[in-house]
């Protein structure tokens, strides 16, 4: 089969779906890779590294024309989806329950869709998780950027004129972001502290080295698959109680608490931000999907009550180079799971396959 590597054309989107190294992974297991020129430029892979990789540098249009299977890392645009060919396979990220209307306008053209963003949490797709490489990747990123905001250095440090203390930094949400956030504050010598409703995360902050801030949740039904359920305004009450000390001391708070198919909680109201400290540096991770802080904007630094509120979009593609790596590798043990160089298997009663695959030959079977 012939893969084809599409540009990206979101706004400020640098990744590419294969890089190099993985599209001579594929060409060694027979499969044929077709790359749009340009496309691995912006994560600093030139065409040249896909040719001497095997791959085959075309136009847009070839590819389409030519492959079997379309890989993106965002969902298709309109002007793509117009020159898809039945029977192709195309692979992205879809968000299908926040766009149904995209899925039925893709499968629409006769095609098969599979969606990386719904690979379930089970142990043998951990390889294949995108929403984890990038999320551990974005983990690291949002504390660098804080840092970089920040009027203060992390560590401890004893000097001649002087000793600075370490800065404190709290996190809202202990999932894969999370952790590698509490793990990256700590490598640069932070004291910190982290909150989430699964009791679970307790041990894995703690294991990382952070002080774990627990909120007693009136229901054990909390969570479901491994996410985090909506919680209640009393719940939401009680964790601002138990957490507004620690922010109100802290110099950077890093939130990343989502929950599946709906808009992210509100845990950082304009009153809190009032009382924080003159300088404190807060970055909203969950800006994309509602934001966690009240008064955090898409793309913007906003600065109230001498709190700046960073809200930075698709932070892994502020990484591309290590984004695109990790997401090519997942993509490959998804591809090679699901088909060989000859076809796709579409094992409709298989725990990946009935989780991912939402359109089959233009029937939609997940919207
Ligand atoms: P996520 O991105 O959906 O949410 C981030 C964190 O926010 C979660 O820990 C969640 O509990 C927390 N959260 C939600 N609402 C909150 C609130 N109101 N207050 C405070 N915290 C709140 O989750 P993510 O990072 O995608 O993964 C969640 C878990 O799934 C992981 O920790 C892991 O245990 C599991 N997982 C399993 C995998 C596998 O077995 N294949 C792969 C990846 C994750």
């Amino acid at each position: 089969m012939k893969i084809g590597v599409i540009k990206e054309t979101r706004q400020n989107e640098k990744r590419v779906a294969i890089t190099p190294k993985i599209a001579k992974d594929f060409i060694n297991k027979g499969f044929k890779i077709l790359v749009e020129k340009d496309a691995g430029l912006a994560s600093a892979y030139d065409d040249t590294s896909y040719e001497d990789a095997g791959a085959k540098v075309v136009s847009k249009d070839e590819i389409f024309n030519d492959s079997d299977v379309i890989v993106k890392i965002n969902p298709l645009e309109d002007n793509e989806i117009e020159k898809l060919k039945s029977r192709q396979v195309v692979i992205s990220m879809v968000y299908h329950r926040l766009q149904p209307e995209l899925v039925k306008k893709i499968a629409s053209k006769g095609v098969s869709l599979f969606s990386m963003d719904a690979i379930p949490r089970i142990s043998r797709a951990q390889n294949m998780d995108v929403l984890s490489s990038q999320s551990n990747l974005a983990g690291y990123k949002a504390v660098i950027l804080g840092a970089d905001h920040m009027t203060k250095i992390f560590p401890l440090m004893m000097t001649a004129a002087g000793t600075i203390t370490p800065v404190k930094v709290l996190i809202y949400g202990v999932g894969v972001a999370g952790l590698q956030a509490i793990a990256t504050a700590k490598r640069l010598g932070a004291v910190v502290e982290a909150t989430d409703v699964r009791p679970e995360t307790k041990e894995q902050a703690e294991s990382l080295g952070a002080k774990f801030i627990s909120v007693e949740a009136d229901t054990e039904d909390i969570s479901e698959g491994g996410y985090a359920k909506e919680q209640s305004e009393e719940f939401l009450q009680k964790q601002k109680e138990a957490v507004n000390k620690s922010l109100f001391d802290a110099d950077l708070v890093v939130t990343t608490a989502l929950v599946q198919g709906a808009k992210a909680p509100v845990l950082i109201k304009e009153d809190q931000i009032k009382q924080m400290k003159r300088g404190a540096v807060i970055v909203d991770m969950a800006v994309e999907k509602g934001g966690n802080v009240e008064l955090s904007e898409p793309d913007k630094i906003v600065e109230k009550y001498g709190v700046s509120i960073i809200g930075k979009t698709n932070l892994p593609s502020t990484l591309a180079t290590n984004a695109s790596e990790l997401y090519a590798k997942n993509l490959y043990n998804f591809i090679t799971f699901m088909a060989d160089k000859d076809q796709f298997h579409f094992d409709l009663e298989e725990e990946i396959t009935k989780n991912t695959l939402l359109v089959k030959d233009g029937e939609v079977l997940i919207s």
